[in-house]
């Protein structure tokens, strides 16, 4: 397929990869793709969850050679043997599992491998430190160079990732879905230094499964469905209606599902809930949070990062017991706090945000993580029932379209989508009477999106109740029976459905001020 270049008054191409393919073990990842960057423009990659967009980006990045295809940068061609190659003919990436070293600090990160010397040749730290200071100055992030990057939340670890690939100075900057977990004034940084490096002539690739959010920065498109090239275009002339038709391959109608209505009777009761800050003496994370959520109810928890929503629901699934104080009930029954054990034993399941540090072992099967759980309903007099296991895991697979080769596949090899699919399949396969659901659509594309709503709106007219963190207003909007809103870790306002709009809740969820 090959479409007429997007710009015909544009100069010589940045960037180009012709004629891509590369397999893994039993996966044909990318299958005889291109892409065109131009100076001075942004290329949206755009594709559903496995669709090979990370695939070529590390290929560009020189992670690791194509099986076949070339690429040209500039006109000349080009091969990298490995990351520096690339690195230093101009390509800088940010990677969409994070890259850094916890254990070394964000100055020490950013100039890794290029570390500035003095005239002896020995590390000259304090210049290091300096020149890393004005890099955290230029993208707004208030830290100390010297911190450890491990002890950063990973919305700021990806504002490290972007103030590293900005120094390099790079030609053509990649950025692998960098925005799904930094704050809206993180975007709107990120989103000026874009501008600047466009205007720089400089060009970018841009993925992400955010399309809101590319009419303020993207020119260019580009869309992979299944490993394969299927359309470039420009973005100027791209209705939302025909990226989604060209990344899933049909119409997408109905995105929300919601049929079901809440019961009557009271499922889940959160009294008075308080969570001390672990550092900061007199501060709370979560602040006398009392509310409950009613049988087959979807309640959508609302708040910008930093509110104490993760914190919120980890207090309730007992994961926090030296710190937290207060009441948690399910049918009228007190669950013992501090223990998750005795949260799972009591019908709460909780699918955290953070699937790489708490979601998964990387380096088990789709089958072990999806089962991990669970055990119990796999198992008979102490053995696993290998039909068992693939007759549940294979239904979430199918149902969460998770693109794996086989269940044995190790989590490790899945694209980031299918990450958080097992996450969700592993909790929602304990078959929980409270489901806590924490950003469970970052990261995942459309039309797994729509399946993940509809399942939920499924389980909630079983009479499954469901708490909902999202920082997506229009998820929250169209999915929940009510909502709350958390600022600063209180609550803040609680809206009926139909009540709620998103000027009021965006309203109740800035902080006002120290109280
Ligand atoms: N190291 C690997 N070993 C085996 N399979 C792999 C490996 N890396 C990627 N794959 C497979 O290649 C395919 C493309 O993955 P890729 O990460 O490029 O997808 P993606 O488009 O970035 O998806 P997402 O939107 O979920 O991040 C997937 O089926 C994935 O499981
Ligand atoms: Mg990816």
């Amino acid at each position: 397929m090959n479409e007429p270049a997007a710009n015909p008054h544009v100069p010589r191409p940045l960037l180009e990869a012709r004629g891509i393919s590369k397999s893994f073990p039993g996966v044909r990842a990318l299958d005889d793709v291109q892409i065109t960057v131009h100076p001075g423009r942004l290329n949206a990659l755009l594709g559903e969850n496995g669709a090979g967009k990370s695939t070529l980006m590390n290929i560009l990045a020189g992670v690791f050679p194509p099986d076949a295809g070339e690429i040209l940068l500039a006109g000349q061609p080009v091969r990298f043997k490995n990351p520096r190659a690339a690195q230093q003919a101009g390509i800088a990436i940010i990677f969409q599992e994070l890259n850094l070293v916890p254990g070394l600090t964000i100055a020490e990160n950013i100039f890794l491998g290029r570390e500035p010397r003095t005239a002896s040749g020995l590390l000259d730290a304090a210049r290091m430190n300096r020149e890393a200071a004005a890099l955290l100055a230029e993208v707004e992030l208030d830290a100390d160079p010297r911190t450890p990057v491990g002890q950063l939340r990973v919305g700021a670890q990806q504002v490290v990732e972007i103030a590293r690939a900005l120094s390099l100075q790079a030609r053509v900057i990649i950025m692998d879905e960098p925005t799904s977990a930094i704050t809206r004034h993180e975007v709107a940084v990120l989103f000026r230094l874009i501008r600047q490096l466009k205007a720089r002539g400089a060009g970018v690739i841009y993925i992400t499964h955010k399309l809101d959010e590319l009419k303020e920065i993207a020119d260019d498109l580009t869309v992979f469905r299944d490993g394969r090239f299927i359309a470039a275009r420009t973005f100027a002339g791209t209705s939302r209606e025909e990226m989604v038709r060209l990344m899933v391959g049909r119409d997408l109608t109905d995105l929300f599902p919601k049929t079901s209505t809440p019961g009557t009777a009271e499922r889940l009761r959160v009294q008075r809930l308080s969570l001390r800050h672990p550092g900061r003496p007199g501060d709370f994370l979560v602040r006398d949070v009392s509310f409950s959520v009613h049988a087959g109810e979807v309640l959508g928890l609302f708040g910008l990062m930093g509110a104490g929503r993760t914190e919120l629901l980890q207090a309730i699934f007992g994961l926090h017991p030296r710190h937290a104080t207060g009441e948690v009930w399910l049918d009228g029954r007190a669950v013992s706090p501090g223990s998750p054990r005795a949260a799972i034993a009591a019908g709460l399941a909780l699918a955290p945000e953070d699937r790489q540090r708490e979601g998964l072992v990387l380096s088990h099967s789709v089958a072990e993580n999806a089962t991990l759980a669970c055990l119990a309903k796999i198992c008979r007099y102490g053995l696993l029932q290998p039909a068992r296991e693939q007759e549940l895991v294979g239904g979430y697979v199918e149902r969460l379209r998770i693109r794996t080769p086989t269940l044995r596949q190790a989590v490790r090899n899945l694209s980031g989508g299918n990450q958080q699919k097992v996450v969700l399949a592993k909790w929602l396969a304990t078959e929980p009477r409270v489901l806590l659901l924490d950003e469970p659509t970052r990261g995942i594309d459309i039309n797994a999106k729509k399946e993940i709503y509809t399942l939920v709106d499924e389980l909630a007219r079983a009479g499954l109740s469901v708490v909902m963190v999202s920082s997506e207003l229009p998820e929250i909007l169209a999915m929940s029976d009510r909502i709350l809103v958390m600022a600063t870790g209180g609550l803040t306002a609680e809206f009926g459905r139909g009540a709620a709009t998103e000027e009021a809740i965006m309203q109740a969820a800035l902080p006002a001020g120290k109280n």
